[in-house]
């Protein structure tokens, strides 16, 4: 049977960097940006794995990512805390660094038999700060899950899908597969002893998503933001306590139901202003920003690892009025001329 598992992106609103430090972060599921994964179970003892946008693909023997359990045995359950190893890791991490987290699930969750697995984009670009690792490996990890088992436990996957994460990004939080694992509207969460999860209702945000299209690694720039921490812990605490701050801030005014546009834009611009001391903006982000500012829409911030990737622009001016349609179509032509990519989205 073949098995199609499909899992969206993400955007942060507040709290990056920081979530992976301990802080809070609010953030949304973006349910018309997915990325699909089919599983085909074959019978030949080989696995194939094809990240179709990329034109990248690898077969072998299904022995080569070291599979031997048994069609219809449930893989084990996923690891609390991940330190992957072995001759399956190994393998995986001689393939090229998008196969990387996607074999590393195949070898764990595959079985003996074989097994196509092909990965595809529904609109989300990849690398941009949108969640699209943690997208491919929630849907994945999902039709693996389904093909071991018969049956989808999203906290299975989502576990899985964490330790995919860690295999490509060293020291995730967990926030962008929780997101994208049981998406629903926006969630604050919190590294530490756990992602708490809590749904927020927010009233409707008109956003501008821009992709810069400046490739970055989200595991360089978490590795950037830690090593300023570890160089000057105290000052960087109390940036990653300032954004902390903004995040509950955020969620509290969502509780209480008064959340004011001009508060969220001036969240958004000092969480963006917070993250650029962090070492996390890059000067496409700030031209993004700068170009919406001219265009009426004060409030820009780097959204995901920053370094490049995307920015969301509050299209509301400092007053908290919706930009006017034809300011926006102006905006997003001269985004667009200068190479970027850009999606309008509501909250
Ligand atoms: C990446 O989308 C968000 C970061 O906070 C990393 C993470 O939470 O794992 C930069």
């Amino acid at each position: 049977m073949t098995i199609i598992a499909s899992a969206p992106g993400k955007v942060i609103l507040f709290g990056e960097h920081a979530v992976v430090h301990g802080s809070h972060a609010v953030a949304a599921a973006l349910s018309s940006l997915r990325v699909f994964a089919r599983l085909e179970p074959r019978s030949d003892n080989r696995v194939r794995i094809e990240l179709l946008d990329l034109g990248v693909w690898w077969e072998d023997e299904t022995s080569a990512l070291g599979i031997t359990r048994a069609r219809g045995e449930a893989p084990e359950p996923p690891p609390s805390s991940k330190k992957p190893n072995g001759r399956a890791l190994e393998l995986a991490r001689r393939l090229e660094a998008p196969l990387v987290a996607v074999a590393y699930l195949c070898a764990e969750l595959c079985d003996a038999e074989g097994a196509t697995l092909a990965v595809k984009s529904g609109g989300l670009p990849a690398g941009a700060g949108l969640g699209s690792s943690a997208a491919v490996a929630v849907a994945c990890a999902a039709a693996l899950c389904v093909g071991a088992t018969g049956a989808l436990r999203k906290d299975v996957a989502n576990a899985w899908a964490f330790a995919a994460e860690v295999v490509q990004h060293g020291r995730p939080s967990g926030l962008d597969n929780a997101l994208s694992c049981y998406g629903g509207g926006v969630v604050a969460v919190r590294r530490g002893a756990g992602l708490e999860r809590n749904t927020l209702e927010i009233p409707p945000l008109k956003l501008l998503i821009t992709n810069t299209r400046v490739a970055r690694s989200t595991k360089e720039l978490v590795a950037k933001v830690a090593a300023e921490f570890e160089a000057a812990p105290g000052p960087v605490r109390r940036l990653f306590d300032a954004i902390d701050t903004i995040a509950l801030d955020f969620a509290s005014a969502c509780r209480e139901n008064r959340v004011a546009t001009p508060f969220v834009a001036r969240l958004v611009r000092l969480n963006h202003a917070l993250l650029r001391a962090l070492g996390a903006s890059h000067p496409a982000l700030e031209a993004v920003a700068d170009m919406a500012t001219e265009a009426g829409a004060p409030a820009t911030k780097l959204t995901g690892a920053g370094g490049g990737g995307c920015a969301i622009t509050l299209l509301h001016d400092a007053e908290g009025i919706e930009i006017a349609d034809d300011k926006v179509r102006r905006l997003v032509q001269k985004l667009r001329r200068r190479g970027f990519d850009c999606y309008q989205t509501d909250l």
